[in-house]
């Protein structure tokens, strides 16, 4: 909870400036962006980016989009390509997101892309969202301003209305001209489209004179098989581990004799910002991974979602 309740900013200068610096701090901020109002922290902070996850109480780890300022401070954070510079000059600033590999020494905490090796990036061509990244001078992971399972907000009083109390400020700028989510072009490897959007696939398209391949809506990073895929260390994993048994190395949680603990204290929040960098540690020791039970409140749901995953036996 946030203790004097979420604040209400004008887009104005003085606004801005106040949200940037909640940002800078690790707090939370809900910003007006041309499709819909998105719920803002810096994304190479895995604790700004956890409170993301526990503020919209989303049960399990979904990629978020990256927010920047401008072509340049994308390029900082993915692997650019040609065909990433004819989407680029065609439609940024504006409601098309585009999914590249990341680049090493990124800085984006694994949080944002779900331990993922691509990043979505998407340049809003909203004013108050530009001045945002501008005045913050970083990348801003941003998932649509609702809690969890909600339809995504369009004015400040849709967000106030489902996270009041759980973020520090609203950057309020009336309503959202598009009122869609922005459209999510996959450029890892074949072009596909992973989310119809703001701007139509004929248009991309044209651009790429190249035919989309198309997902069904939300299946890719949805479906666990493709989840499992991506994000299963290659040594097995048992949950709910009171000790070592063997060879194993144990990923502890509270005050547990282990290798790598999540949070000393206990803490849920510090917990899921270390989560994906502890499997990418532990994992490349080799050896089998023993877990140690983390209660299923709040953001725990999504740490064991995401440990089930880890654990669940492999198809081949
Ligand atoms: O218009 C929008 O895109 C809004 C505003 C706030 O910018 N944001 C938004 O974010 O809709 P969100 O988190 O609600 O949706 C992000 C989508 C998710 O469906 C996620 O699966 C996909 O982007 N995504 C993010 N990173 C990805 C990645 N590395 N690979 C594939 N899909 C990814
Ligand atoms: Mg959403």
């Amino acid at each position: 909870m946030i203790p004097n309740g979420t604040l209400d900013l004008s887009a104005d200068p003085g606004g801005i400036a106040q949200a940037a610096d909640f940002l800078r701090q690790g707090l939370l901020v809900a910003f007006a962006t041309e499709t819909v109002y998105g719920l803002g922290g810096d994304a190479r902070n895995g604790e700004a980016v956890a409170s993301i996850y526990a503020a919209k109480g989303r049960p399990s780890f979904n990629p978020l989009i990256a927010h920047v300022a401008s072509v340049g401070a994308a390029q900082r954070y993915v692997e650019w390509s040609d065909r990433a510079e004819a989407l680029a000059a065609a439609f940024w600033p504006g409601p098309l997101t585009m999914v590249l590999p990341l680049r090493d020494e990124h800085g984006i905490s694994p949080l944002v892309t779900a331990g993922l090796d691509t990043l979505a990036v998407r340049v809003p061509a909203h004013g108050t969202a530009r001045s945002l990244l501008a005045a913050f001078d970083g990348p801003v992971a941003a998932p649509s301003a609702n809690p969890s399972g909600q339809i995504s907000p369009t004015t400040a009083d849709h967000v106030r209305a489902g996270l009041d109390g759980r973020i520090a400020a609203i950057l309020d700028d009336g309503p959202c001209g598009v009122g869609l989510e922005s459209t999510i072009v996959g450029l890892a490897g074949e072009p596909s489209l992973l989310r119809p959007g703001g701007v139509a696939l004929e248009q991309v398209e044209t651009v790429l004179g190249t035919e989309l391949h198309i997902h069904q809506a939300g299946d890719l990073l949805t479906a666990p098989g493709q989840l499992q895929s991506h994000y299963a260390p290659d040594a097995p994993v048992r949950l709910n581990a009171e000790n070592r048994q063997g060879d194993e190395v144990l990923l502890g949680f509270g005050p547990v004799d282990c290798d790598l603990n999540l949070s000393e204290k206990g803490n849920l929040t510090e917990a899921a910002a270390n989560l994906f960098s502890a499997l990418h540690t532990l994992n490349a020791t080799g050896r089998p991974i023993a877990v140690s039970p983390i209660p299923d409140q709040g953001l725990g749901a999504a740490i064991n979602d995401r440990l089930r995953r880890a654990a669940a036996p492999r198809d081949s």
